[in-house]
């Protein structure tokens, strides 16, 4: 860019200037002494460069000048710190940067859910079977656009129902087909007896009824050829463990994913870049048994002394299946009794500390799952998991499948490495953890992450994550750099130095971004935040609210 010419205007010409120095000069000692000053760092420029190291060559200001001089070694390099300089003033326009301040929405998306006829939906027990399982992700999404409790669940004015749901095809953007095909296969699986190559005549009898009633019974597949149709497939393989005649009948539409692989095939062959969508999975502890991370974590992020809300141990059976919730704290239970206020005051009097008391995360890294099956070898989270228990023999054909003998991650101080834990044990691990150690398992997603986001622990991606080949979800508007640690395999060993060196600083900014960004990855049914992130995906698809825009120079 070129100064404004006023600027240039005002400098007055090289004729004018050297009259100028020499009165200068006459009647002001300090001129003499920015000359000689001048004069040294010239001299001590011209030595550098006789040695044939870089000088500095910016223009700098003679205090400046002087300071970078004096920590030039006698070899000319550079030593101790650079000088500071001041931040860069903030810019007019947020939307200059990356990432987008996610509560402005790029444009509103309409999406129509199609209705499909009692025979071809899959039956209630299969359904409820399926929430607990890794699969529930679809059915989440699907509640929390067409069908949500709003009894128990007051819907926000921008929740995704109100603002993204149709009942009007005509005015839709974009299509749901409410296709569960993971549930009718875990389903399928639990019936066989967990034997996986079971499909129960998953293509004849479920996903090519539905196809050909979306195609026929409507006009709105053949008016895309399916482009704007969107199918849940939150399975490891996608669409992988149907026929062809079945792949085909879906292949057009985007996929909604939870394992984004950009890895070579056979890994990363399901995940079609271009067209699908990686979505958050669901997970056992929030989606399933909605255990709910404000019951254990005030307002910012910080662990509770004293816990809230309603959390039992039978949390999973006395409450009815809503939605989980990780904004607000539950409900206090009604109190029962003869006289409820007394009731309720002894309890708060009883209580050793104020119930917004909080204190320090004093779990360094956790860790919470297993590590495969003797015959699994590499194909079993590229085997890092035998870093993370002792490993006595040094047999690669005994747990923990390490090759040498070690004492493994979990003999470290403050290092809580198990293989399970019970639920509520968890939780509240969960909230007094710093890091969270997520490597891969069979796939390089693991739901353990978004139990981390909701619990305001850092994810630690070993040998996984978007710098190991995997597609997060929603990269293209949530920044997981900021609120994660990535550590590549072949420095997995390095872990628990890597996180140590991690200054206190740095720890606390990622900790309060996992707090205000991450969380908003996590499935949830009273933000819908899931909803909002798949928009932005949807409206780059079709590029709706594109205007034309001002001619933008190219540098
Ligand atoms: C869409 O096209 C298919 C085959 O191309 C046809 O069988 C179907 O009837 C069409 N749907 C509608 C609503 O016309
Ligand atoms: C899916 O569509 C692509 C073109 O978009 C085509 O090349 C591919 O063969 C199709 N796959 C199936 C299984 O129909
Ligand atoms: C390694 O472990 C396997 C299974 O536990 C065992 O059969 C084998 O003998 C062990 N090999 C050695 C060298 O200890």
């Amino acid at each position: 860019m070129s100064e404004p010419s006023g600027h240039l205007a005002t400098r007055p010409s090289p004729c004018v200037r050297l009259p100028r120095l020499l009165t200068s000069l006459r009647s002001r000692p300090s001129t003499w002494l920015a000359l000689a000053a001048a004069g040294l760092a010239l001299a001590l420029a011209l030595r550098s460069s006789f040695k044939a190291s870089p000088a500095p060559v910016l223009p700098l200001s003679r205090g400046v000048e002087a300071k970078i001089a004096s920590e030039l070694s006698d070899e000319g390099e550079l030593v101790g710190d650079f000088p500071p300089l001041d931040e860069l003033d903030e810019l007019d326009d947020r939307d200059r940067l990356w990432p987008p301040d996610l509560d402005k929405p790029l444009c509103t998306p309409k999406i129509y859910v199609y209705d499909l006829p009692r025979e071809l939906r899959l039956p209630d027990s299969t359904v409820s079977q399926c929430r607990w399982s890794a699969y529930n992700s679809e059915l989440l999404l699907y509640q929390v656009l067409a069908d949500p409790p709003s009894e128990t669940l007051p819907v926000p004015p921008n929740h995704p129902h109100r603002t993204l749901y149709t009942s009007d095809p005509s005015e839709a953007d974009f299509f749901l087909v409410p296709l569960f095909p993971a549930c009718y296969l875990f389903d399928c699986w639990v019936k066989a007896g967990w034997t996986k190559t079971e499909r129960c005549d998953v293509d004849a009898s479920y996903v090519q009824p539905v196809m050909q009633h979306v195609r026929e019974a409507f006009p709105y597949w053949n008016a895309s050829s399916g482009a704007d149709h969107l199918i849940f497939h939150p399975m490891d393989y996608v669409d992988g463990y149907y026929t062809e005649t079945s792949r085909a009948a879906m292949n057009a539409s985007s996929y909604l994913v939870t394992v984004g692989d950009l890895r070579p095939k056979p890994y990363g062959q399901h995940f079609r870049f271009y067209r699908d969508i990686v979505i958050p999975s669901s997970t056992h502890l929030l989606n399933s048994y909605y255990i709910n991370p404000m019951d254990y974590l005030n307002e910012e992020g910080r662990p509770l002394a004293q816990l809230r809300g309603t959390q039992t141990p039978n949390r999973k059976l006395d409450i009815l299946p809503t939605y989980p919730e990780i904004f607000l704290p539950s409900p206090t239970p009604p109190l029962k009794g003869f006289f409820p206020p007394l009731l309720s005051s002894l309890r708060r009097f009883s209580r050793l500390s104020s119930p917004s008391a909080t204190v320090e995360r004093d779990i360094f890294a956790i860790f919470r799952g297993g590590v495969g099956e003797p015959t699994d070898g590499e194909a079993y989270s590229l085997r890092i998991r035998s870093l993370f228990f002792p490993s006595a023999s040094g047999n690669l054909s005994s747990s923990p499948y390490s090759s040498s003998i070690h004492h493994g991650f979990a003999s470290l101080p403050g290092f809580d490495i198990a293989p399970s834990s019970d639920n509520l044990d968890y939780a509240r691990r969960l909230a007094r953890s710093k890091f969270g150690l997520a490597p891969p398992g069979y796939t390089l997603d693991t739901t353990r992450v978004y139990e981390y986001l909701a619990f305001g622990v850092v994810p630690v991606f070993v040998g996984s994550g978007p710098h190991a080949g995997q597609v997060m979800p929603f990269a293209n508007d949530v920044d997981w750099d900021a609120f994660s640690v990535f550590v590549p395999r072949e420095r997995a060993h390095e872990t628990p130095r890597i996180l140590r060196e991690m200054s206190e600083e740095e720890y606390e900014r990622k900790r309060r971004v996992v707090w205000e960004v991450g969380r908003k990855v996590v499935l949830e049914g009273r933000e819908g935040n899931a909803w909002k992130l798949i928009a932005r995906q949807l409206c780059r698809m079709k590029r709706i609210g594109l205007t034309p825009g001002p001619e933008i120079a190219n540098n």
